[in-house]
């Protein structure tokens, strides 16, 4: 209970560190009995009057020599506890990337991104005090008061006895509070990620929260939150603090309790000055390593609360990565009978049949909300819980590792990642081995030649998320990536929403090329846009309406022909406008 097994058979290369620690604590314990023992000698001989100069020489060398090696143990043992704890947060550290590697795409669908950075960072820094500090002194502080104990029963049976049974009594109190302080510190934690989900939610949308006058009052929200916080928090260090106090309690009774039995044997003549010096001054000694450890405890305790929230990410389920290497490279992708749902309330996709033939332009209309991107999502793995058959060739795409998805499928959202670096470095991520000649080529093809060669060429420095370019030279950039991936198959998902009508333009001159050697996927509002696809998928609430090429859907004057005549009417009356 005092003590998680699972935690520490997980790093189980700290236990030499943590072995060494407690050796050079019992060391220094040695060496401190050895300081008391020669001081009390030397002050009863002055008492008794039989002093020399030799008794006094030998006591003042020991007394040196201990201090010097109690010196080395104390730096002997806080090295070892950095050793082990950072050897604990590298491995864990690790452990739980590579776990995120694992679940892969689809992690959001089991846990929140923030609370993934919270157990990582703070988490795992939490376990420092518990392989560093708590677990060496939870076997010192077994040690200590034994060895004490072997070396008092010489100068007093009773004395030791007493102490002895004493000392457990500071653990018995430690577990009899710990069960409701692990209670209150789960709670405790879950505010603390809470408050930090708002934070961030809300730093990141404080323009947002500005335009709408939101602000004051997410403020006011956040400021209830942070109260009940600071409520939790001062709640914790009561519990703490009276904890310790209870067992200062023990710990001065205890001792107080031996002092006097020395002292009556000592009047009684049973022991000799020096034995009841002797155990005045290590009769604390017997409960400092317990009383120790009950202060590391209650820090322990919230590494052990932080590592319940990291064994629980790393026990997520993960679906087992698919041995097959399936080779998508010349397969159609067929969707059959898909069905979906993000929550069990509410299903999003009803069975549709969906085809996509190798080298084909295919597109996917329909009104917002109608499920396209859940569709783009299934295809790239990132929703695996789907029912109904989704096959590249004839393999499940639950099957193929995502790695192989990854390397076969590029998608193109409406926001595409840029990283903050250089340009050269974003595009080297669509491939790595890409000459400069080549990264221009495709630049040019994006239209962001000029622009890059106006700024710093390819070692033209980009913010976090492109935040220095315009959304369309982002949108180019990322195209210029994708192109660069070469890969079979290409999802663009309103890869044109929100940029310049010029931009729009361009890209999908591209994408239109790309159409001709390449499965293309196309997902667009415009129905313009979709007109030269090869298939048209109209969606409607989650079914397939209609399908067909753009002349078919017209003739059709069906669901399709009402959104294209509507749109029409639309660029007209717009088109009106301009001239
Ligand atoms: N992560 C999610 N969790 C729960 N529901 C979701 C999630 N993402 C989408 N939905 C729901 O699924 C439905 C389909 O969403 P989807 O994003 O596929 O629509 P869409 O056709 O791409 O729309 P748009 O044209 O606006 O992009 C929507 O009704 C939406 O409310
Ligand atoms: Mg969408």
């Amino acid at each position: 209970m005092m003590i998680n097994k699972r935690l520490i058979s997980t790093v189980s290369e700290s236990k030499k560190y943590v072995a060494g620690n407690v050796a050079f604590q019992w060391v220094g314990l040695a060496s401190n009995i050895t300081m008391m023992a020669s001081i009390t000698k030397l002050l009863s001989d002055v008492f008794e009057n039989n002093i020399s100069t030799k008794s006094v020489g030998s006591a003042l060398a020991a007394t040196v020599i201990a201090l010097v090696v109690r010196f080395i143990c104390a730096i002997g043992a806080s090295r070892m506890g950095y050793l082990s704890s950072k050897e604990v947060k590298m491995k864990l550290r690790e452990m739980i990337y590579s776990k995120l590697l694992r679940i892969g795409a689809a992690y959001n669908e089991k846990v929140q991104t923030s609370e993934v950075i919270q157990v990582a960072v703070e988490g795992v820094d939490q376990l420092e005090t518990y392989f560093g500090a708590y677990l060496p002194q939870f076997f010192y502080a077994m040690l200590a008061p034994v060895t004490l104990f072997v070396v008092m029963s010489f100068i007093s049976l009773p004395c030791a006895v007493v102490l002895l049974i004493c000392v457990p009594l500071i653990p018995v109190t430690i577990v009899a509070i710990q069960r409701w302080a692990k209670k209150l510190l789960s709670k405790y934690w879950g505010q603390y990620t809470a408050l930090g989900d708002s934070f961030l939610e809300n730093l990141q949308g404080l323009t947002t929260l500005k335009i709408y006058k939101s602000d004051k009052f997410k403020n006011e929200q956040m400021n209830e939150q942070a109260e009940k916080f600071r409520k939790i928090t001062m709640k914790v260090l009561t519990m703490q603090l009276n904890s310790i106090t209870i067992m200062d309690l023990i710990a001065y009774a205890g001792a107080a309790l031996g002092i006097i039995i020395s002292v009556s044997q000592f009047r009684s003549g049973s022991i000799s000055l020096w034995g009841c010096l002797l155990i005045i001054l290590l009769s604390a000694d017997f409960f400092i390593p317990m009383r120790q450890l009950g202060s590391f405890f209650h820090i322990a305790m919230n590494g052990m609360a932080a590592s319940d929230k990291i064994f629980r990410l790393i026990d997520l389920d993960e679906a087992k990565e698919p041995e097959a290497a399936a080779d998508i490279k010349g397969k159609d992708i067929a969707i059959d009978g898909l069905t979906f749902s993000y929550t069990e309330d509410r299903e999003i996709l009803h069975g549709i049949n969906l085809c996509f033939p190798e080298n084909s332009f295919t597109a996917i209309v329909g009104e917002s909300g109608c499920g396209k991107s859940t569709i783009a999502s299934i295809l790239m793995g990132r929703n695996k819980s789907y029912g109904g058959s989704v096959t590249v060739g004839s393999v499940q795409i639950s099957d193929i590792a995502e790695k192989e998805i990854m390397k076969n499928i590029t998608y193109i959202g409406h926001n595409s990642y840029l990283f903050k670096g250089t340009v050269r470095d974003n595009l080297l991520m669509g491939r790595p081995s890409a000459s400069d000649d080549e990264l221009w080529a495709v630049l040019r093809k994006v239209k962001l030649a000029d622009f890059i060669r106006s700024e710093k060429g390819l070692d033209t420095v980009l913010n976090e998320k492109g935040s220095n370019l315009s959304g369309g030279q982002c949108q180019r950039l990322a195209l210029a990536r994708a192109i660069l991936h070469d890969s079979p198959i290409y999802i663009f998902d309103e890869a044109t929403s929100n940029i310049d009508v010029e931009s729009e333009n361009d890209i999908m001159e591209l994408v239109h090329a790309l159409a001709k050697t390449k499965t293309v996927i196309l997902i667009s509002h415009r129905l313009a846009n979709v007109k030269q696809a090869d298939n048209i998928y109209v969606l409607e609430k989650g079914n397939v309406a209609e399908s067909g090429s753009h002349d078919e859907l017209v003739k059709n004057e069906n669901a399709y022909y009402k959104l294209w005549s509507a749109q029409q009417e639309l660029e007209n009356y717009t088109g009106k406008e301009e001239r």
